[in-house]
């Protein structure tokens, strides 16, 4: 039952085209959000997030007024808002395991 209701913003994102795609632009996005991202924090603190992209707009003007220097600021948003939107299931962060399993909100 757990995995049907997994399953249901996957397929909803999938028709809704959420996904990004894999290719040279994702890429240069994944470039910018490590460079621009990772000074300061982990980029799982960033991943793990899934933001509107109106939230998403927010954040990177909140990262770049504490010092976040961003070179190609649409591309990162696309990315982020597409990559980790809210249409995008959180996924099972496997850094976070202490030996369980993950249950509940599967952050
Ligand atoms: C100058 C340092 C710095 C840079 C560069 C930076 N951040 Fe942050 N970020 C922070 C700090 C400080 C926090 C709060 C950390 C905490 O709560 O542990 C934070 C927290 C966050 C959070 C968690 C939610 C929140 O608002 O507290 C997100 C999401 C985030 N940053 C996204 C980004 C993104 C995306 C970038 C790249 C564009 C970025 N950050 C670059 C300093 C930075």
């Amino acid at each position: 039952m757990k995995y049907l209701i997994l399953l249901g913003p996957v397929l909803l994102g999938l028709v809704a085209g959420c996904a990004f795609a894999q290719d040279d632009k994702a890429a240069a996005a994944r470039q910018e959000e490590q460079r621009s991202c990772s000074p300061c924090h982990s980029l799982r603190l960033v991943d793990s997030q899934r933001l509107s992209q109106a939230a998403w707009d927010k954040e990177l003007t909140k990262m770049i007024g504490w010092g976040a220097v961003v070179s190609n600021r649409q591309l990162l948003l696309d990315y982020l808002s597409q990559q980790y939107g809210v249409c995008v299931p959180r996924t099972a962060d496997p850094l976070s395991a202490n030996g369980a399993k993950s249950h509940g909100s599967g952050r």
